[in-house]
């Protein structure tokens, strides 16, 4: 349990007693109260039962106190979830969780002294922050990296790293198209703190002899899946490429994927964008410099995937062909249709995804180990790949 959540749990509960006790001398039960008893995420009007507006008073408490209340137990269940890497749905989960718990506290308190002990005060913590740690560890973001030996390899890693440091509840997939691990790329991995695999996959003999464009990253890609597929329940996953950028804003957005949701990719194709197209909230199209006839003409950067609908197609995969990765993994998804998208970033109206690329670098030269013995260039030599 990480401290800036338990405070935040115990704001939660700190709140939710408040609540409680004012609400307990009206001998009603916490679901009982009308502002309570509508979605707190779906930010609908407060009717009450039988459609009882909650400002016309009906249990004699003033309206301010109660929107301030309901503001209140939102914005904090709102903070917990962020605050611990997890989607809006479990939002929900998370405050019937408590409204649960208040019950139960409501219930045993009866007839009893009206000031609550600390005793259940803290049951209620620890059992709302239990509910958390669970969802956060059965809920998390898969990112599955392909990634090779090359020079700009660890520099690439090592800015992709450090955006994930700043996106809760990710577990990283680094696959490595090669035979055996690079040791650099395991010392980074290590030094992270993220939760990660470092696995290998490298591309079948028969592609690697072919002539022209190779399907490259794919058997990582795969060599993912078939990780998800033994060790993965539910989350979300994405294709993330080491060379690209990501605004952190993306990483939230992906959460809330429950089949296959899309947004703009900067600096892709010819047109410098690669999106689906949006017209009144609603998809109409792709946009993207390269139709070549695909169904799905995206680039890998700019959909995720829910666990779930992974693993209820069992033979999805991505194919070895080179310009179609995209298409033919999306299309290995059936039943599943453009119609079905789910358009995040504001409906598709911000880039928070940037194919940028890095200049290729020459293998870097030998070292003189004799004329340099025993100096910086030894170690320093080590780290370059
Ligand atoms: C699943 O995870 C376990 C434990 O980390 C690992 O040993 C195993 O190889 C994984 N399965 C696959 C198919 O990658
Ligand atoms: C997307 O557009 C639709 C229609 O204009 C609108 O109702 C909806 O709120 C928008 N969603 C977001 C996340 O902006």
């Amino acid at each position: 349990m990480k401290p800036a959540l338990k405070m935040g749990m115990i704001a939660l509960v700190g709140i939710c007693l408040v609540f409680y006790q004012y609400h307990l001398s009206f001998g009603i039960r916490v679901d009982q109260i009308p502002a309570l008893k509508f979605d707190l995420n779906a930010g609908q009007p407060p009717d009450g039962p039988d459609g009882i507006p909650v400002n016309s008073d009906t249990y004699g408490c003033s309206i301010a106190h109660q929107k301030l209340t309901e503001e209140m137990i939102r914005y904090a269940v709102d903070a917990v979830r962020k605050s611990n890497g997890l989607g809006p749905e479990i939002g929900v989960q998370l405050t019937e969780e408590i409204l649960n718990q208040l019950n139960k506290l409501t219930i045993g308190n009866r007839g009893k002294d009206r000031l609550l002990s600390q005793t259940p005060a803290q049951t209620t913590i620890n059992s709302v922050v239990a509910a958390a740690d669970k969802f956060a560890d059965e809920n998390p973001l898969y990112v599955i990296t392909p990634t090779y030996r090359r020079p700009e390899q660890v520099p690439e890693l090592t800015r992709m790293a450090h955006t994930l440091m700043l996106v809760k509840n990710v577990h990283w997939l680094v696959i490595e198209d090669a035979h055996t691990p690079t040791q650099q790329v395991t010392d980074l991995l290590q030094r992270t703190g993220l939760k990660y695999e470092h696995l290998v996959a490298p591309m079948p003999e028969q592609y690697k002899k072919k002539n022209g464009a190779k399907p490259r990253g794919v058997s990582n890609r795969n060599r993912g899946l078939q990780w998800i597929r033994a060790n993965a329940t539910s989350g979300v996953f994405y294709f993330a490429d080491d060379d690209n950028t990501y605004d952190i804003k993306l990483f939230d957005e992906i959460r809330t994927t429950r089949k296959v949701s899309m947004w703009p990719v900067g600096l892709c194709t010819k047109f410098g964008l690669s999106t689906p197209i949006v017209k009144n909230g609603k998809f109409i199209g792709f946009y993207d410099g390269w139709m070549a006839g695909r169904k799905f003409p995206v680039d890998m950067a700019g959909f995720a995937v829910s666990v779930k609908f992974l693993l209820e197609r069992p033979k999805a995969s991505m194919p070895f062909r080179p310009g179609y990765e995209e298409d033919g993994f999306l299309k290995s998804l059936a039943p599943f249709n453009p119609s079905e998208i789910e358009l995040l970033a504001d409906n598709c109206s911000q880039v928070l995804a940037w194919h940028t690329q890095t200049k290729k670098n020459e293998p870097s030269a030998a070292l003189d180990k004799e004329k340099y013995a025993s100096t910086n260039l030894i170690k320093l030599k080590q780290q370059i790949v």
